[in-house]
């Protein structure tokens, strides 16, 4: 039977160390709790689940099964998208925002704007991602709520739109003036691992002699905020010009359920998705679905992969024959899985905005689009401007016939760009990452799954511009720079600077020098 309760696809993106293991967690258990008629878990239930997950995910310092942590909420059925949590940057982060319709942007209130948070606000406003901003850590002295407003203003641009206006400042936290309705929600601490977010909706008249001073406070700044419009707008939010912002502290449960009340009634239900042709596939159509994210070897036993897929169209029945839109040629969906930490469970049937994991996925690809019914295909998951470049060579001249199957697959996967010139040859390949933990992870996978020892070099180029093939034969022989081909056929010339760069384009108007877009910067 298909399920046909509305969905809510999200993720949480942060700086490390902002909480979102702590929030993903809260979720988990809030959601739990609501699952089992409100049951009562002692810390041990509440570890089961998440905990996993992260210590797999610390333990081989990367994101492992990344996928998602599926639950019912007043009805509806959430999907939280796992980023990966490690303190560098991949591309893996993007990938994972191309499946969701929205995003939750945790800020911990006494470190303000990091500078993750705000790479990750650049790539959801170039995807058109609405962004819900939760303060996090207001348990905590930090910076002004007011102040904290005005940076995201001045930094990201977006108008903040506070839904919820803190009760005392940041380490006297009382609880949120409710914009909305003008409510009192009241914080209360209870002793250790309470399921329930421990809040208490009070009227106005209704506040404590205690609060008093506080409260007045509240309400004085949230009037303010009425004058200077940021009061909440759905259109400016759904398109990217404003972020509702709250206020919360995940560690200690509170705004956790007031997170998934706006992400239901603010957030978008996934929607119509529109083909490379110019097509329009709604959610009521046949089948469809596009792979964000491949992963192999997490079963060392046999060389499994897995495709994540984030299904657009229509309903995914396990066992289902779909058509692989970049070769033509069927794909058998015998095995699907819901994979979440070390739990997978079979997944019998999906909706738009579930995510299904795709077991002996061999064929499927990064961007990949499967389908039944009309034939569509989505537009490529993008991928970003590279600012780490080594040369690799194979460690072991006896393994070079590994070291460049392994080379191939990790290409494939999207771990790193993979860059290769005449000039260089196909023994000493380029490649190119957003941030340099990519590099780590070709270097564990290679050694321990393909048995291919690799060595890098650190090349001294910072940055890389699309160019085209005559930009390629121009700029051959310039100093400071290097045209390279990336396997999806793009040329990138890597320049060692941004001074070189500008520069080049400048006394050469007519090569095509174009910017990526900027995962980092
Ligand atoms: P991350 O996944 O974003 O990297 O962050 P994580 O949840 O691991 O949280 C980082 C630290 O911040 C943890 O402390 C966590 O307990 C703390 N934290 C998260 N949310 C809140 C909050 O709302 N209030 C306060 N006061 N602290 C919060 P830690 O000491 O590094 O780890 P632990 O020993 O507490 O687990």
């Amino acid at each position: 039977m298909p399920d046909a309760r509305p969905r809510r696809t999200f993720a949480v993106i942060s700086h490390p160390d902002a909480g979102k293991s702590t929030l993903t967690e809260a979720l988990a258990l809030h959601a739990r709790a609501i699952n089992e008629a409100g049951a009562v878990h002692g810390k041990g239930a509440r570890r089961a689940t998440v905990s996993d997950w992260m210590a797999m995910e610390k333990a081989r310092g990367i994101s492992i099964t990344s996928a998602a942590l599926q639950f019912v909420y007043r009805d509806h059925v959430v999907n939280l998208v796992d980023t990966p949590g490690h303190s560098d940057f991949s591309e893996d982060t993007y990938r994972v925002l191309s499946a969701v319709d929205s995003a939750v942007m945790l800020v911990d209130a006494g470190k303000g704007l990091e500078p993750q948070t705000l790479k990750l606000f650049r790539v959801c406003a170039l995807r058109g991602i609405p962004v819900i901003t939760v303060i996090n850590k207001w348990d905590r002295p930090g910076l002004s709520a007011l102040g904290l407003m005005d940076l995201i203003q001045e930094k990201i641009g977006l108008r903040p739109t506070p839904l919820t206006w803190p009760v005392g400042e940041a380490g006297d936290f009382r609880g949120v003036l409710d914009r909305r309705t003008g409510d009192f929600v009241k914080y209360t601490r209870t002793a250790g691992g309470a399921t329930r977010a421990p809040e208490v909706r009070l009227a106005p008249g209704e506040v404590d002699e205690a609060d008093a001073q506080v409260w007045s406070d509240a309400v004085e700044e949230h009037e303010l905020l009425g004058l200077d419009e940021a009061d909440h707008d759905q259109d400016g939010f759904l398109a990217g010009r404003t972020t509702p912002v709250m206020f919360a502290s995940a560690l200690q449960n509170f705004g956790v359920a007031q997170l998934l009340d706006l992400l239901l009634d603010l957030a978008p239900a996934p929607g119509a998705t529109e083909g490379v042709d110019g097509t329009v596939r709604r959610v009521e159509d046949d089948f469809s679905a596009f792979v964000f994210k491949v992963q192999s070897g997490m079963n060392s036993a046999h060389r499994d992969r897995l495709a994540y897929a984030r299904v657009v169209s229509g309903t995914f029945e396990r066992g289902m024959v779909v058509t692989h839109a970049a070769t033509g040629r069927p794909f058998a969906t015998k095995f699907a899985q819901a994979v979440f930490g070390r739990e997978t469970t079979s997944v019998e049937t999906a909706e738009p905005g579930d995510i299904i994991g795709l077991v002996n996925a061999n064929a499927l690809r990064v961007g990949d689009t499967i389908y039944t019914g009309d034939p569509v295909e989505y537009p490529p998951v993008p991928t970003f401007a590279p600012e780490h470049f080594v040369t690799a060579s194979a460690g072991d001249i006896g393994r070079y016939k590994q070291f460049r199957r392994g080379i191939e697959q990790l290409d494939q996967e999207g771990v790193v760009q993979v860059l290769r010139s005449d000039l260089r040859g196909d023994q000493n390949p380029v490649l190119a990452a957003v941030g340099p933990m990519q590099f780590e992870v070709v270097e564990d996978r290679m050694t321990h799954e393909f048995n291919a020892p690799i060595r890098f070099s650190r090349l001294d180029f910072q940055l890389a511009r699309r160019t085209d093939a005559a930009g390629a034969e121009a700029l051959a022989g310039m100093r400071g720079v290097e045209v390279l081909q990336r396997s999806d056929g793009t040329h990138l010339a890597l320049f060692v600077d941004q001074w070189r760069a500008k520069v080049t384009a400048r006394d050469n108007p007519d090569i095509l020098l174009e910017a990526l877009p900027a995962g980092g910067g």
